[in-house]
């Protein structure tokens, strides 16, 4: 099975006649979903996606990943949000972190996801004397950080290449009929990609916001919709075996136990922004009304060694869920050293990945009997099939999630307040009133 949820070390935390209990709220939730008449229902376009997605803009988005990889060095992808961290959480857990190192060819960095001046000076060095390509990715076209890089971007690029070189170069991610950024692209000629308007952006990664970028990385994009569109067929069953219901229903009935903390953890560097992806996804989703679980997430083992107290012994507030990835990347053979000097000679002689399966084991062992309820998202490796099955599988367990929590899973609306007070504080016109009151409570 490529995705699949094992919760045998959450026994002592919660009975089987809990799921039972639940199990109707869930048959309920999978009928709102399926029937699109639920809370956020006009946003229910990733259910079909993986089947029903743009098969002539999949094709373009093969054809414009081919002419980046072989006209560009450098590929700049401006965005933030959910038009930033699904397509980088791909690239790194199919390609690894330092994949721009390792691997010959196009380099990619993302940008547009912060106001820091020092990134923003670090990606102009990165361009000097490459030849690059610019994808901006936003679906409204004004958001502040996203437009504020790609300014900047684009007139490093004009300088470099002249504008009519610079409009062959740059691509242009947004909505399909409006916006500022989609009337800038047509004026120019550069060619565009569409997000959705039934496709909100944590889960727009499988649409041409997470695909261009995914496929200028080499990653076979195919194999991405393939393993989503499997998952598809498989989650799509109302079951209390459906194993994104049974994830859903687990999160909720130790919610309502006062775990109000999900860490999300892998022993795998490479599900970094996997796990920063999970964190938008769940915390967008569900943080609303004063509820919701608390997403966050850490990298074992190395986490070990800075959180690992707290979650052995701090207050028991959270639970786990471990990605269980069960083939790595690259695995590596322990030799045996003559002499045996630094006492590892016992961990010698087998895979690398041997011993990361026994830390994780010792892990599950202690932090469970520290009283921390952990389940299990067994995967089976991370490419681009498996990532895709994962993917469509953490979309279902947090729409139903979303769902028993009764949140509309698909909005955002705390998401403006920051910028409301950052525009008032900045001076853009229309925000008068609220600049005076704000610098009031600053002083
Ligand atoms: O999930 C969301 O809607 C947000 O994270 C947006 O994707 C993010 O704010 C970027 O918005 P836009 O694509 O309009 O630039």
């Amino acid at each position: 099975m490529s995705v699949s949820f094992n919760g045998k070390h959450l026994a002592k935390f919660i009975r089987p006649e809990e799921y039972d209990a639940i199990y109707p709220q869930v048959e309920l939730a999978h009928a709102q979903l399926e029937n699109k008449t639920g809370c956020g229902s006009d946003f229910l376009g990733w259910l079909d996606l993986p089947l029903s997605y743009d098969k002539e803009e999949f094709a373009r988005i093969g054809q414009a990943a081919a002419q980046i990889r072989s006209d560009s060095d450098v590929l700049l992808v401006a965005g933030i949000g959910g038009s930033y961290l699904g397509a980088r959480a791909v690239v790194e857990a199919c390609k690894g972190i330092y994949h721009n190192d390792t691997e010959d060819g196009l380099k990619i960095f993302f940008c547009g996801n912060t106001i820091s001046p020092s990134y923003m000076n670090d990606i102009i060095k990165i361009t000097k004397g490459k030849r690059f390509s610019i994808n901006v990715i936003s679906k409204s076209g004004t958001t502040t950080e996203t437009a504020l890089a790609f300014r900047v971007l684009r007139k490093l690029l004009e300088d470099s290449v002249g504008p009519e070189e610079a409009n062959k170069r740059i691509y242009a991610t947004t909505d399909r009929a409006k916006g500022t950024l989609k009337q800038l692209a047509d004026s120019q000629g550069w060619p565009t990609f569409v997000v959705p308007d039934d496709v909100g952006g944590r889960y727009s990664v499988l649409t041409a916001v997470g695909l261009l970028p995914i496929a200028c990385a080499g990653i076979d994009i195919a194999a991405l919709m393939q393993g989503a569109a499997d998952a598809r067929e498989k989650f799509s069953v109302c079951s209390p075996e459906n194993d994104a219901y049974r994830y859903a229903m687990t999160r909720n009935i130790l919610y309502r136990k006062g775990k109000t903390v999900e860490t999300m953890a892998a022993f795998e560097p490479d599900f970094t922004m996997m796990n920063e992806w999970y964190k938008q996804l769940f915390g967008e989703s569900e943080g609303k009304d004063q509820k919701g679980l608390m997403p966050t997430s850490c990298i074992f083992s190395t986490d070990l060694h800075s959180m690992g107290q707290f979650l052995q012994d701090g207050s028991r507030t959270m639970f786990e869920t471990y990605v269980d990835i069960k083939t790595p990347r690259e695995d590596f053979y322990i030799d045996t050293l003559e002499g045996n000097f630094d006492g590892l000679n016992f961990l010698s002689d087998q895979n690398m990945s041997i011993v990361n399966r026994k830390a994780m084991e010792g892990t599950i062992l202690a932090h469970n009997d520290g009283g921390v309820p952990i389940g299990l998202i067994e995967v089976d490796a991370l490419d681009a099939y498996n990532v895709g099955y994962l993917i469509y599988f953490l979309w279902k367990a947090c729409a139903v999630s979303g769902y028993l929590l009764s949140v509309n899973p698909f909005d955002q609306p705390g998401v403006e307040s920051y910028k409301k007070n950052m525009f008032a504080l900045l001076g853009k016109p229309g925000y008068e009133d609220r600049k005076a009151e704000l610098e009031v409570k600053l002083r």
